[in-house]
């Protein structure tokens, strides 16, 4: 059962409102069995589907947590988001855009039929297409700065040095011949500078990178606070880039089902097959979930439902 929907103010609640409506999310969606986790990356398929955690952490620091919130997980492809603010703030807006584009394909997100519809352009930095393309953009002269220039910017949003989780990178390497085929395909169409292999090696450490709950909603915060890290205070990208940002997943953030997700929770967001969601509300902060079963898209069910709670309860839909 749903609350009746709060009218969106300028903050967030009070701190204890927002932890009895995070608590009260917690219990309520617990219960939810249905999806199942994924496994087509072998080892994320041992993921304790009973996991649920919740974050929300405002703009100006200030944390709360429910449940398994300082559970470790690779953070998939919510990396996607972060990747697309460094690189934009690398390269511009308007280089970004033309490179990349900005379009929800309307099909899932390791669809090879999105690129042979579309001319071989990679659509938008959320599928593992444009994720692939924006990747192969990060500034470096060797894989290794490239690869330091998106490992430091991810930790600079987390506010703490992110590392790989060794496993987990293995076995996508290991079993990632379609997002292989997927960089091959964009460099044959001209949309992908640089060696594919490679570039697909760099999206799997980035994709490996090990997040809590915790972490994903200070990563959130910093979006909503206009690229300043709340709890750090340094900056990591510039304020258009976190409007570019938050406009991009608000349209392609939950893949196919985008449209529903904004109906329903009216905030920008990004899903990750390993369970995890972010939301960003805007100069108030950022909500993260990790539940591993995923809806036939790939997105957590819980995390949808508890999002979508407390988007209503906490007031924070942006329409
Ligand atoms: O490339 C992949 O398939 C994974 N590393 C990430 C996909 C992902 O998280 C999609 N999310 N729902």
């Amino acid at each position: 059962t749903d609350l009746p929907r709060e009218v969106s103010t300028g903050s967030l609640p009070n701190a204890e409102r927002v932890a009895a409506l995070m608590q009260q999310a917690h219990d309520q969606f617990a219960s939810l069995d249905d999806g199942a986790v994924a496994d087509y990356i072998p080892s994320l398929g041992t993921a304790d589907p009973a996991l649920f955690g919740l974050a929300i952490v405002g703009v100006h620091g200030d944390a709360r947590a429910v449940g398994d919130a300082d559970h470790l997980f690779s953070i998939q492809s919510i990396s996607k988001a972060f990747v697309f603010a460094l690189v934009c703030e690398a390269l511009g807006h308007e280089q970004v855009w033309r490179a990349i584009g900005v379009n929800n394909t309307g099909l899932p997100f390791n669809s090879v039929m999105a690129l042979e519809l579309n001319g071989g352009r990679p659509m938008n930095p959320m599928v593992n297409a444009g994720a692939l393309a924006t990747t192969a953009l990060a500034p470096g002269e060797t894989a290794v700065s490239r690869w330091a220039f998106i490992r430091d910017g991810l930790s600079a949003f987390a506010g703490r040095e992110l590392e790989i989780d060794t496993v987990v990178y293995e076995s996508e390497a290991a079993a990632n011949h379609r997002n292989q085929a997927i960089a091959r395909l964009l460099q044959s169409y001209g949309h992908l500078p640089g060696d594919p292999i490679e570039v697909t090696d760099i999206y799997t450490m980035q994709c490996s990178l090990l997040v809590s709950a915790r972490d994903l909603a200070v990563m959130a915060a910093t979006l909503a606070d206009g690229g300043v890290n709340p709890v750090t205070g340094r900056r990591v990208v510039g304020e258009e880039v976190c409007a570019d940002t938050l406009a991009v997943m608000a349209t392609t953030g939950l893949y196919e089902m985008s449209g529903e997700w904004l109906f329903e929770v009216g905030m920008p967001g990004k899903s990750g097959v390993s369970g995890g969601i972010i939301t960003i509300a805007p100069g108030k902060g950022g909500l993260a979930t990790y539940s591993p079963r995923l809806d036939a898209a790939g997105n957590s069910v819980r995390g949808q439902s508890a999002t979508r709670f407390l988007s209503k309860a906490l007031g924070l839909n942006l329409f």
